[in-house]
């Protein structure tokens, strides 16, 4: 076989393989008391899907039943007490998936004071968290620039989000960490109480941080080293390549973790926790070697954003080998001409599989999706009620 024989066999394996994908979209959703809707049902297009309403209709509360089917909680940290329609004692959203050619049905219900029940195709989870990375979502609220702007531990958690959803491991060691934290902690504020140490006591938990964490960390790092790439390819599409950005991982493990704990101990009596470790882990946003926090404009920042989504949009996609379902909130009055119209390309261009979008302006989303070929439904919601929209 020459050279481009070769060449040429190769581009036809991968393509049997992104053929072999697996094939996932949500056909319909049921609500029942969550949020603002007593009760709905409606049912989905695999591709484009639009809900359109006046501000606050309950536009973001149907995506955000969508988010809850994918990561088992709401998208907008409400706890799930909160997410009981006023007045209610229960919510349950049940979503009929379509994967791998076969119907899959995830039931999520909370009744208060109760534990939250997670079940697929009627069988409930020992754990909420076997169910994370199943049925992959992303969500691009433009205006949530938490993750830019917010504390180390917003950072920490959406890139915990996007590992555990193929890592279940991780996710376990994160889960075991935390826990060794929270004991860990307690004990230091034990001692103070009581005025007394004993290390024999605090020993193990150290022992048990460090090496959870020395873990947690070796997946962050290479998980960044992957993530890069994506990220910086998305920015430099988005931005037309003005800014050169870098992403930085920080982390107590990179050296000496054993001494950095025996050297914190009287801290961590003092201020009664500890102060190494993983849960003090810092991504750096950079923007021409500044970081973005700081010096980046509110354009910049929501680029970053963008392109920190796309990036966990296609992550995703290439670890789990099927196209995660992409939320888009609000998008067209967060982001100006140029942005939009990338945005689009993309969609139109099969990156991705199916989406939802709210907008509350139908005139114009009807105009941006009626230029595209894939398949398209309009939602009008009033009062609580989803409705098909015709638009011809
Ligand atoms: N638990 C709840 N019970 C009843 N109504 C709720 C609940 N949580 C939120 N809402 C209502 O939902 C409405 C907001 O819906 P939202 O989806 O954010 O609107 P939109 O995105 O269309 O602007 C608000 O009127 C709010 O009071
Ligand atoms: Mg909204």
């Amino acid at each position: 076989m020459n050279g481009t024989a070769k060449i040429r066999q190769k581009r036809s394996t991968l393509k049997l393989t992104s053929a072999l994908a697996q094939k996932m979209h949500l056909d319909s959703i049921r609500l029942i008391q969550y949020k603002n809707y007593e009760q709905a049902h409606v049912s989905f297009s695999p591709q484009v899907n639009c809900f359109l309403g006046d501000n606050g209709s309950g536009k973001t509360n149907l995506l955000d039943a969508i988010f809850y089917l994918s990561f088992t909680k709401s998208a907008d940290q409400a706890q799930d007490l909160q997410c009981i329609l006023h007045e209610a004692d229960f919510f349950s959203i049940k979503g009929e998936f379509h994967k791998d050619s076969k119907k899959r049905v995830v039931l999520c219900a909370y009744q208060a004071g109760k534990k939250k029940q997670i079940k697929l195709d009627d069988k409930p989870y020992k754990r909420a968290s076997e169910h994370i990375g199943k049925f992959p979502a992303v969500l691009i609220a433009p205006n949530d620039t938490d993750v830019i702007r917010g504390a180390s531990e917003d950072r920490r958690k959406f890139f915990d989000a996007i590992i555990s959803q193929v890592d279940q491991a991780y996710l376990n060691n994160l889960i075991a960490y935390n826990h060794a934290l929270k004991q860990r902690n307690s004990l230091l504020k034990q001692f103070a109480d009581q005025d007394r140490f004993d290390a024999d006591l605090l020993e193990p938990f150290t022992h048990q941080l460090i090496d959870l964490g020395s873990k947690v960390y070796k997946v962050r790092k290479a998980f960044i080293e992957q993530f890069k790439p994506l990220l910086i390819e998305h920015y430099s599409v988005l931005s037309n390549e003005k800014e050169v950005i870098d992403i930085q991982y920080e982390s107590d493990f990179e050296e000496e973790i054993d001494q950095k704990f025996t050297n914190s101990l009287k801290k961590d009596l003092i201020l009664k926790r500890t102060n190494k470790g993983t849960h003090k882990d810092e991504f750096v946003f950079l923007m021409d070697e500044k970081p973005v926090k700081k010096f980046g404009s509110q354009g910049q920042q929501k680029s970053y954003l963008i392109a920190l989504k796309l990036a966990n949009f296609d992550f995703l996609k290439n670890e789990l080998g099927l196209k995660p379902i992409l939320l888009l909130d609000d998008i067209f009055d967060k982001l100006d001409d140029h942005r939009i119209e990338k945005l689009m390309q993309m969609v139109a261009s099969d990156a991705f599989g199916q989406i939802f979008v709210t907008d509350a302006r139908p005139e114009r989303s009807i105009s941006i999706f009626e230029k595209i070929e894939q398949e398209h439904k309009f939602y009008q919601i009033k009062e609580s009620q989803v409705e098909i929209r015709e638009t011809k």
